[in-house]
């Protein structure tokens, strides 16, 4: 059946059917909250109606900036972090060939979402050799990470091909008017979009954010808002709590939640999904964990991780459940040959598809885990192409931000994310740190 299925048998021993629908009213109220926008933070509920409000002037836009880029570069170099970079990797390895190649030549590389010197070392020589552009990605304009990145990017830039072509090679994303970037972009006279005020980083996918990365890489974004609007009528608060699968899965993991697993693994069997599984991550992890609160996300790719993480999820902590999110469908076709010797015993399989080899590997998982104390809520999308991945994308911002509604915390701040900022500074030596800055020395030792 061509829709998002949520399945919860596989919970019902751990937290029974009475304990997740209990929590209808509370979720519905909550549902109304997202809708209504009359919840914590709802200055920041700017992504409900996006899917519906992307219009066809700024695809066009994005499209046709997308394919200058790609004209005149082999390599386009994204630089971000976090809701301003895991969005776009995320489709992008989703839909991409597993080895990176893309049919019209042009790879989109990652920069800014760390600081690790080695990383931007490589980049940087790796670019002396091509033909390049940029895409600078940050709402607030100072994020310390790709402000980093971007000085390193935008000089190699303007010593390669000048200052004049180079500032027709860089496109800004920022805000309308405020931050570093908006002013720098507007001095240099560079390309720009804006993200919408009310749009926080992690809820930013479906905005130039990602559409612009997404659509460079070649992929079709507006299959993939397509899929976005559909998950946004079938997760509307007028949608019964029954049939809407949002909150279905905010009930559920919220009811194991209750009943003390409070770490939920995401679960994929496709290494395609890796990077989604990333920016579930950061979407639950900066949306729910504040106020000594929320499910700990984390993520496994099997079969692989079932060779690592498989021992302790089967025989460890029992705080765990897992939510596995499966493909039916795969892209491609490939069977298991015959071998006369069998030394490997596995011609059983001769002439078997090797998804329907994962897929046993998946059911007879779920079982294991179910015996061995974890529960497991099974989501599946019918293929993994742009309408799909794009209506995934919209189906866990929605149940992220009911599920944030439902522990009372403000699913769209992050004030967390500056204790590390302030640290930092003040070990760096930034002017106005400097008291922060010796007792830190003397608390690390240094
Ligand atoms: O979700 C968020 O708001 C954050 O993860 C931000 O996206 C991240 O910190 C990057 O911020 P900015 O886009 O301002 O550089």
């Amino acid at each position: 059946m061509s829709k998002l299925q949520v399945r919860l048998n596989n919970i019902y021993q751990f937290a029974t059917h009475d304990d997740v629908f209990s929590l209808k009213e509370k979720i519905s109220s909550c549902q109304r909250q997202v809708e209504e926008k009359s919840g914590k933070g709802n200055d920041f509920l700017g992504w409900v109606a996006l899917p519906a409000e992307v219009s066809d002037e700024l695809l066009r836009n994005i499209e046709k900036v997308a394919n200058e880029l790609r004209a005149k570069s082999e390599f386009v170099v994204v630089v971000g972090i976090g809701g301003s970079y895991l969005g776009a990797k995320a489709v992008i390895e989703a839909l991409g060939n597993s080895f990176g190649m893309f049919a019209n030549g042009t790879k989109v590389l990652f920069a800014g979402n760390s600081i690790c010197e080695d990383y931007h070392a490589e980049l940087l020589k790796l670019l002396d050799n091509h033909t390049y552009s940029v895409v600078v990605i940050s709402k607030s304009g100072t994020t310390t990470e790709p402000a980093i990145a971007f000085r390193l990017l935008k000089q190699h830039l303007e010593m390669k091909v000048g200052k004049t072509e180079a500032a027709s090679r860089i496109v800004a994303i920022t805000d309308q008017s405020k931050g570093a970037l908006r002013k720098l972009a507007d001095t240099e006279g560079y390309r720009t979009f804006v993200i919408p005020d009310d749009v926080g980083g992690r809820y930013s996918v479906l905005t130039p954010v990602g559409l612009l990365p997404i659509a460079i890489a070649g992929f079709d974004i507006r299959k993939l808002v397509e899929g976005a609007r559909q998950a946004m009528n079938d997760t509307a608060a007028s949608v019964p709590f029954e049939q809407n699968p949002a909150c279905l899965y905010a009930a559920a993991r919220n009811a194991l939640y209750a009943k003390g697993k409070r770490v939920e693994i995401m679960v994929n069997y496709t290494p395609k999904l890796h990077y989604l599984t990333e920016w579930w991550k950061q979407l639950y992890g900066e949306s729910e964990g504040k106020e000594n609160k929320g499910i700990f996300p984390a993520g496994v790719d099997f079969t692989t991780d079932l060779h690592s993480m498989g021992q302790y999820i089967q025989e460890g902590e029992r705080f765990i459940f897992e939510t596995v999110l499966s493909v039916e469908t795969p892209s491609q076709k490939l069977t298991i040959p015959n071998d006369p010797d069998n030394l490997d015993q596995l011609n059983f399989l001769t002439g078997k598809r090797l998804s329907e080899v994962n897929h046993m590997a998946e059911l007879g998982t779920i079982v294991a885990h179910n015996d061995g104390g974890v529960p497991c809520i099974q989501l599946s999308v019918p293929e993994l192409n742009s309408y799909w991945v794009g209506y995934l994308l919209y189906f866990f911002e929605r149940a992220c931000a009911i599920s944030g509604y439902t522990i009372d915390v403000n699913p769209f701040d992050q004030p967390g994310v500056e204790a590390y900022k302030k640290n930092m500074f003040a070990l760096l030596g930034k002017p106005g740190f400097e008291e922060e800055g010796k007792v830190l020395r003397k608390r690390l030792g240094i």
